[in-house]
């Protein structure tokens, strides 16, 4: 059976993950669990210490079926770009995050891939941005006037990021003010569905992480689909009605079912990746006072240029530094740690033969951190971005925090206005110091961040 579109899909989705690695360099790692605790505790590390030994394609052997990691800056082009339509997005993100996040647009490929990528369209559009742009402040100045009761105790700092930003997706994504016991109910479900993607038992059972995942899911399914017709009728400005009154190349709406799915992978996409650029930025900057004072003076300057406590949509562009600042720290702790597609047919990349149907991981931060291209790369160096030096523009894909091709983030002027608009109010308001008991761990999956949730004390400016 074709696909909606035409695309044939019967091709490849009912065919297995190959196991045939025979051909790829690279070891098989510990009796058993193989490659699993070391890769999944941190790819990066894991792709850093196996390339000097096997090249940019490195076979890894994972619990429950293994893959090929690819690395560096042309294969990242020739993967992305895909100019053979040859690498499956569906099929890569299918074992785990298709089982909670399917029918989602990154669970589609080449023309259907297209045609639901239109149901998201207009909620990205400028006009939209600049509307969510002044919500979004307005939600930002209720929690720090909240946040400023918790001065001088130290906070979690991740898990405040983690419920504001929550708070903003409800309103923004849902139209939902407020924090009801309805929401409450959403963020638990969609919480319970990430968790869910790391399941170890691959079975529910009530109480284990898959079975309230699922449960969650369904949740979310029934919730969201029965808010789309009304939300079709209204007027709102929220991105699920925008994609309510979406109609897809021949003037017909989306079906309930379509634009639920890709509302709930919309939490997904936006959440965890905001959270951590948000953490890993003050993270950074209590580690270089004088990164942190410079952006502080340059939002002081703005601030005492225009009298404006918070960024509007037409302010993003004058805080070049901070713009900077959020590069630098993607290209430190990237918020995707791992990008996956499935080869449809043999491949060759590098020199090495891929089969049909092979898990294919790419690493973004591995390239963000190559010392042919980067100057002292595991500094902290917002300034590698400034046009005088821009490290970054050696490569198209040296540095591609938000990837590329047709999956490339549609959220990536929205993330960072969310994170823009935050740390200016953040930075204005607040003198802050880390108060780690010892140094983090910093967890690469299911989410980066740093394994304490990045304890702070924070003090109003005077
Ligand atoms: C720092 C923040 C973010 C980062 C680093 C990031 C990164 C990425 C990357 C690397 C991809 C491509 C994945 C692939 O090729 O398989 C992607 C896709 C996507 N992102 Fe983001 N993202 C961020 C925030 C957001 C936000 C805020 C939204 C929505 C409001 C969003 C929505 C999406 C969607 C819908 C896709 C799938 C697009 C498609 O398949 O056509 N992202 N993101």
């Amino acid at each position: 059976m074709a696909s909606a579109k035409g695309v044939p899909y019967e091709e490849y989705v009912n065919e297995p993950n190959n196991q045939d690695f025979s051909s790829i360099p690279g070891d098989t790692g510990l009796p058993l669990v193989g490659h699993t605790f070391s890769f999944y505790k941190d790819p990066f590390e894991w792709a850093r210490e196996n390339s000097p030994k096997y090249g940019p394609v490195i076979k890894v052997n994972l619990l429950g079926g293994g893959g090929v990691v690819v690395l560096g800056p042309e294969l990242m082009e020739h993967i992305y770009l895909d100019p053979g339509r040859n690498f499956s997005s569906r099929m890569g993100f299918l074992d785990r995050v298709g089982t909670f996040f399917g029918g989602s647009v990154i669970m589609e490929d080449f023309e259907q891939h297209r045609h639901q990528r239109r149901i998201l369209q207009t909620a990205f559009k400028n006009d939209s941005l600049k509307h969510y742009t002044s919500e979004i402040n307005g939600i930002y100045e209720r929690a720090l006037n909240e946040w400023d009761a918790d001065e001088g105790k130290t906070v979690p700092f991740f898990m405040y990021v983690k419920e504001l930003l929550l708070e903003v997706a409800a309103e923004i994504f849902i139209g939902e003010k407020g924090r009801g016991s309805q929401m409450k109910k959403i963020n638990q479900s969609f919480i319970d569905c990430v968790n869910g993607t790391m399941y170890i038992v691959p079975f529910p059972f009530p109480g284990n992480t898959l079975y309230k995942g699922l449960k969650g899911r369904k949740f979310l399914e029934k919730t969201f689909r029965a808010l789309v017709p009304v939300k079709r009728a209204g007027n709102d400005k929220d991105m699920l009605s925008y994609f309510s009154r979406e109609k897809d190349e021949e003037g017909n709406y989306y079906s309930d079912e379509e634009i639920a799915n890709q509302a709930i992978f919309l939490l997904f996409a936006a959440h965890d990746t905001t959270t951590a650029a948000i953490t890993h930025t003050i993270y950074y900057l209590t580690r270089y006072p004088e990164a942190k004072e410079k952006l502080y003076q340059e939002c002081k300057a703005y601030y005492d240029k225009t009298g404006k406590d918070q960024l509007d949509y037409e302010d993003l562009d004058q805080v070049p530094y901070m713009q900077q600042v959020f590069f630098e720290v993607q290209r430190m702790r990237t918020s995707t740690p791992l990008v996956p597609r499935r080869t449809i047919r043999e491949e060759e990349l590098a020199g090495v033969k891929i089969p049909a149907h092979t898990m294919i991981l790419t690493v973004p931060r591995y390239t963000c951190h190559m010392e042919e291209y980067w100057t002292e790369p595991f500094k902290f160096d917002p300034d590698r971005f400034s046009p005088e030096r821009a490290e970054h523009k050696q490569h198209a894909f040296l540095f591609h925090p938000f990837g590329g091709g047709a999956h490339k983030c549609i959220g990536m002027h929205f993330s960072q206005m969310e994170y823009k608009c935050l740390i200016y109010k953040f930075m204005l308001r607040y003198e802050f110091e880390a108060r780690h008991k010892k140094e983090p761990f910093m967890q690469s999956l299911p989410l980066p961040k740093p394994g304490d949730d990045m304890p702070i004390v924070f003090k109003k400016r005077t």
